[in-house]
């Protein structure tokens, strides 16, 4: 089917079951341990109602805002996540095409099977890009690899630190063993040799928020954002730390299950510290996939959201294409979601558009 047969985001990644080796796909779907999280954060969107308002003039409307003070077209940006060449051979690229084309922020995974300097090549004039990072326990490595982000003119560094370890991802797991089975008698070595294995092993699980001024000074002058925030007491800690932003998120559900919905983090922080979301930029990522999922988060309070999988799959069958066509459906959405809602704007969007419904 062409990309034009793709109606909302959930057909990429039907049609990505259907495409990818089983190796890709037990990569990109698999969440950690029983899935829980995986499927809470998606879930969570629905625990969430609409208050819409009418009769407002909505005829034009203008979804665009910044994050970090780039502007995006829509409050939305491509979460970083590894390995795009499982999916399609020319990988990240397609995704920094598709960010370029459409006018949306791409966050560049430390894990990326592109290199940056080729990356950094495929921008567009105008066209930012950000960076996140793993620390590597090597911190001469750690310190090669900001500079070096630092040097292409990354817009910004995204610290990722909800993965000290790698979450246990079963899916992963078994599709190594279905690939390679134990000899018998040999002992079976957990999910070591698993694609996910391999893109934890460098990361250094001691790093601590001591660490952040080291890592402020080697990328002087640019934001730095924490990823893999999960509750207020830690963000807290961002902002006194100096953190320009942060994204909540369990990591697609892919590291501790368990861990809460990134959207009811966000409700804690609006109860417990409002003034955070007025102080630095708060970002959601976890399972959103429809314009209406965005624009509950950013009435809680979010600035901007985060897409992982739904971009893998699309760059994976379609490549550039199927990344255009993705923000596409988005922005539909987002429109329409804003005209029914009875905006136009998205500094509008504020919380006495929803009703949220206990966990
Ligand atoms: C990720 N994610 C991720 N995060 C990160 O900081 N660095 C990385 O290299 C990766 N790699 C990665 C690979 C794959 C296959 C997935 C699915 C995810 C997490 C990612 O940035 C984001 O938090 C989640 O993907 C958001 O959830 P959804 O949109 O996939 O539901």
């Amino acid at each position: 089917m062409g990309v034009d047969g793709m109606v909302n985001l959930d057909d990429f990644e039907e049609l990505a079951h259907k495409i990818l080796t089983p190796a890709a796909l037990a990569y990109y779907a698999s969440g950690s341990d029983d899935e829980w999280t995986m499927h809470a954060n998606r879930d969570a969107y629905r625990r969430i109602r609409f208050r819409p308002r009418v009769l407002r003039r909505v005829g034009e409307v203008d979804a665009s805002t910044e994050i970090l003070g780039v502007k995006t077209t829509l409050p939305i940006f491509i979460a970083p996540a590894a390995l795009a060449k499982l999916g399609h051979p020319l990988g990240e690229v397609n995704l920094t095409r598709g960010a370029g084309e459409t006018g949306i922020l791409q966050v560049i995974s430390s894990n990326s099977s592109c290199s940056l300097d080729e990356l950094a090549e495929e921008r567009r004039e105008g066209q930012e890009l950000a960076w996140q990072l793993y620390v590597a326990t090597d911190r001469d490595r750690a310190e090669k690899t900001i500079k070096k982000a630092f040097n292409l003119g990354m817009s910004s560094i995204w610290l990722t630190v909800d993965a000290p370890v790698g979450g246990n991802r079963e899916r992963d797991t078994k599709e190594k063993i279905a690939r390679d089975p134990p000899k018998l008698g040999e002992k079976a070595d957990g999910n070591s040799g698993s694609t996910s294995a391999a893109q934890f092993s460098y990361v250094d699980p001691n790093l601590t928020w001591e660490d952040i001024s080291w890592i402020k000074s080697l990328a002087p002058g640019k934001p730095l954002v924490i990823k893999g925030i999960s509750c207020v007491e830690d963000a807290i800690l961002a902002k006194e730390h100096g953190c320009q932003g942060i994204v909540l998120s369990n990591h697609g559900g892919r590291q501790l299950d368990g861990a809460r919905p990134p959207i009811d983090v966000l409700q804690e922080i609006r109860r417990e510290r409002p003034e955070l979301l007025k102080e630095m930029e708060v970002y959601v990522d976890g399972g959103i996939r429809r314009g209406t999922d965005v624009l509950k988060a950013l009435c809680l309070g979010a600035k901007a959201v985060g897409l992982g999988r739904p971009f893998l799959y699309a760059q994976s069958a379609y490549g550039e294409d199927g990344v255009v066509k993705a923000v596409q459906i988005l922005e539909e959405e987002i429109q329409t979601g804003m005209r029914l809602l009875g905006v136009t704007k998205i500094s509008e969007l504020k919380p006495e558009f929803v009703e949220c419904l206990p966990p």
